[in-house]
């Protein structure tokens, strides 16, 4: 069959409205239409070539949508089911499966280079083999995924707000409840309010957070934070270290989350200060891969017993946490209405992007049409 798709063919340009060929699903594969796709900074990372993908591909990774077909083997879902894909599949059985860590799920090894589990690629267009991001491509309008990427959700969630589950809202969320581990009466700072930091907001805010202080240059971020749970919110680290100061009599926070679009030493240090004995720096942003990002004094986090982890996918178990999260959204506990700030057509995602850019959205999520 034939796909719409939005394509970054070389770093730097802009993508690609191309018409792709895609192969229908085989042994342990789904066919999704997908009605849903959120504009998250880690497609941008493709676009921009701060990360470095295998190309051509079909960027998406935050998607939802309708499974039209499957192939034989699969178990997980079938026709009709509504799904929200993980952007890193669960095997079920590797180590960090088996162990309840399915973020890190050895099946997320090709995620920037978009084949099938397998080695196959369903989708090839006029410049050969086409990788989805993530292995899911939600800048699609059809898309193979393994079934290990597809979560069943209730059919009477509605898609346009789910679809938000499928990155930001956990990586977020997970961000402060699971990797930074926050507990009622805590101090948590958030640098940088897109779409992973205003869920860190909420996760932070909900895990009982006294203190939520979001940090972000931009006034209509701030806003948002303060909307969705931040008791406090600044445009500058140095004016939140002070009032952190103030607010724990010098204790310091107990967690800083860096979510910015762009780690640098700086930022990642701005939250180390932030932080008191025992406090942990939780990663959750990105820059280029072997860019170092984390420059700090190593005798003061000995001394102060601080710790800086990386988060990615929020520490979530996505076929758990994903009908988790989406049961605190249907609770009235989790808000993603409110976090999507404009929608987007297909063939109107590059100025979804230069809104990102521009600091317009906290999310902007793509409506396909079929
Ligand atoms: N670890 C993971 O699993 C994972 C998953 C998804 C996204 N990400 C990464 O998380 C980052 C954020 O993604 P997003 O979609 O929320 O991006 P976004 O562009 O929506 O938001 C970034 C925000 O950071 C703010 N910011 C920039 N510099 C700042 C600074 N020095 N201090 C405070 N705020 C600052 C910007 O104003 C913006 O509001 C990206 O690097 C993305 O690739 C990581
Ligand atoms: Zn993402
Ligand atoms: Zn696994």
């Amino acid at each position: 069959m034939k796909t719409k798709a939005a394509v970054v063919y070389e770093p730097g340009k802009r993508l690609e409205i191309e018409e792709l060929d895609l192969e229908g699903p085989r042994e342990g594969e789904v066919l999704v239409r997908y009605t849903h796709a959120g504009l998250c900074h880690s497609d941008y990372h493709v676009m921009s070539g701060d990360l470095e993908a295998r190309l051509p591909m079909v960027l998406g990774h935050e998607g939802a949508g309708i499974v039209e077909d499957v192939g034989p083997g699969v178990t997980r879902v079938a026709p009709g089911d509504h799904v929200v894909m993980s952007f890193i599949p669960n095997c079920g059985v590797c180590r960090y499966c088996a162990t309840g860590r399915q973020s890190i799920c050895d099946w997320g090894a090709t995620i920037l280079d978009g084949q099938l589990p397998g080695g196959r690629f369903a989708m090839s267009g006029p410049r050969g083999e086409y990788g989805g991001f993530c292995i899911v491509g939600s800048f699609s309008q059809y898309g193979v995924v393994h079934q290990n990427t597809a979560v069943k959700v209730d059919d009477d969630l509605p898609l346009d707000k789910a679809v938000l589950v499928g990155c930001g809202v956990p990586t977020g969320w997970g961000s402060a409840v699971y990797t930074a581990k926050v507990k009622a009466g805590d101090t948590v700072a958030i640098y940088g309010v897109g779409g992973i930091g205003i869920n860190a907001v909420q996760g932070a805010r909900y895990a009982g957070a006294k203190n939520v202080i979001a940090i972000d240059p931009l006034e209509n971020k701030r806003e948002k934070a303060m909307e969705l749970g931040a008791t406090h919110a600044f445009a500058t680290a140095d004016e939140a270290s002070e009032v952190i100061n103030e607010l724990t009599r010098g204790q310091m926070a107990d967690a800083a989350i860096i979510t910015v679009d762009l780690v640098t030493p700086e930022v990642v240090s701005a939250g180390f200060y932030a932080t008191g004995k025992d406090g942990v720096i939780v990663v959750t942003g990105l820059n280029k891969l072997l860019e170092d990002t984390i420059v700090l004094p190593g005798s003061m986090l000995t001394l102060f017993r601080k710790s800086v982890k990386g988060s990615l996918f929020g520490d979530c178990n996505p076929t758990y946490d994903i009908p988790k999260l989406l049961g605190l959204y249907q609770a009235g506990d989790l808000k993603l209405d409110e976090l999507i700030t404009k929608t987007y057509r297909l063939e109107d995602v590059n100025e979804g992007y230069d809104d990102l850019i521009a600091g317009k959205n906290v999310r902007g999520v793509i409506v396909h049409e079929h």
